[in-house]
């Protein structure tokens, strides 16, 4: 029978790509990605998404998610460079890193990029000077309990002060646009987003009494994808709570927005990696891949993730080792997986590894990062 692998390609095909390109190879499916953002959409209907560049900004992605109209967060002048040369409109992105360099702001307002988040009165001031009559979003911090990601700490202001900020921004002749959160990625609790919705819509209400109508939601990233094949899927399971809150607490003419990275892209993509070591250390097999924490898979320690890594000899199993290819201590994968004996040349494949892997891999040893193919 057929093995089809979960992102849509068969394991015959991921072979022939590694025949064909080598290994490690990051393999990217558009028609995944056009999939994954239309699912986004159909799970809210009431919110536009605005892909965060940062999970993964490799071209043959964006191009993808430009194609299909959706907006998109950007953190740095490189990505909004990139996405200029895509021929991005400006009024599709939103300038959501709430700390921006000051030249970066200029570049922004030159570029008629100007609607933007921030968290603090020195970044008002910051872009009243250098993006003047900028549309300021205030992020707000909320409940980030159970995400994998915590972003509640370093970012957003005390929900008391949004009001405050939001009547400096008037004051220094920027336009207070709204409101925005980050529940914290890989958020496995719709409650964060219901409680953030309930505070976010208190300012709504404060700031129309105060006559400062603002317009814009942006309900941040968060939304949960599955890593494991015997995982539920979360998001879909959330989804309706979400729409229900967003109904009953935000006025029907609030334009909604979301700034999603690992839902989009997560699921859409797939690494395959080549068993070029073996040795029994302490009783045990371990087995040295061409990629490791270094590379691709440097999200183990920067996203906090844990992959499922499958392979396609079949056989009695065995707790095993999987390292990565540089000559640190530090890169390795995995101490506990259960695996099939393996022979070199032997391919390792990991599914939904498009979010936080390729966009933080780095050349050390002068190792060079997995090649990237796209498929439809
Ligand atoms: C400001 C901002 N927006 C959006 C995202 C994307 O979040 P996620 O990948 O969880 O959807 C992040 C992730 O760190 C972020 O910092």
């Amino acid at each position: 029978m057929k093995k089809i692998i979960p992102n849509g390609l068969s394991a015959s095909q991921l072979t022939g790509l590694v025949k064909k390109h080598g290994s490690p190879l990051f393999v990217i499916s558009r028609s995944k990605l056009a999939s994954n953002i239309r699912r986004f959409r159909s799970l809210l209907p009431r919110v536009e998404p605005f892909y965060a560049v940062k999970a993964n900004p490799h071209p043959e992605i964006l191009k993808v998610f430009h194609k299909e109209k959706s907006g998109f967060d950007i953190a740095s002048q490189g990505e909004m460079e990139t996405l200029r040369t895509l021929g991005v409109p400006t009024e599709r992105m939103i300038f959501a890193n709430t700390v921006k360099k000051s030249d970066v702001l200029k570049f922004a307002c030159v570029n008629k990029i100007n609607l933007m988040t921030f968290d603090s009165e020195y970044e008002l001031d910051k872009i009243a000077e250098y993006a003047p009559g900028s549309r300021v979003v205030v992020r707000i911090k909320v409940t980030n309990v159970g995400s994998v990601v915590e972003l509640s700490v370093k970012f957003g202001t005390e929900p008391a002060d949004a009001i405050p900020l939001l009547i400096k921004a008037h004051r220094l002749g920027l336009k207070p646009a709204g409101v925005s959160f980050h529940v914290g990625s890989q958020c496995l609790q719709a409650e964060n987003y219901i409680e953030a919705l309930e505070v976010a819509s208190i300012i709504f209400r404060d700031a129309r009494l105060k006559q400062l109508p603002l317009e814009l939601l942006d309900i941040g990233g968060g939304f949960p994808i599955s890593h494991y094949n015997h995982e539920k899927d979360y998001f879909s399971e959330m989804a309706p709570m979400i729409n229900r809150e967003i109904n009953r607490l935000i006025e029907p003419h609030i334009r909604i927005i979301a700034e999603p990275g690992r839902s989009l892209v997560g699921p859409a993509c797939t690494l395959v990696l080549r068993v070029i070591g073996k040795s029994i250390r302490a009783n045990k097999h371990w087995y040295y891949l061409d990629d490791g924490i270094y590379g691709t898979l440097s999200g183990l320690l920067f996203d906090h993730c844990k992959y499922q890594y499958n392979v396609l000899r079949k056989g009695r199993t065995q707790i095993s080792t999987l390292a990565g290819p540089t000559c640190d201590g530090l890169d390795v994968i995995s101490f506990t997986e259960e695996l099939p004996e393996l022979e070199l040349n032997d391919l390792v494949y990991i599914n939904n590894i498009g979010a936080y892997s390729l966009a933080h891999a780095t050349n050390f040893n002068s190792l060079p990062k997995a090649k990237v193919v796209a498929v439809d």
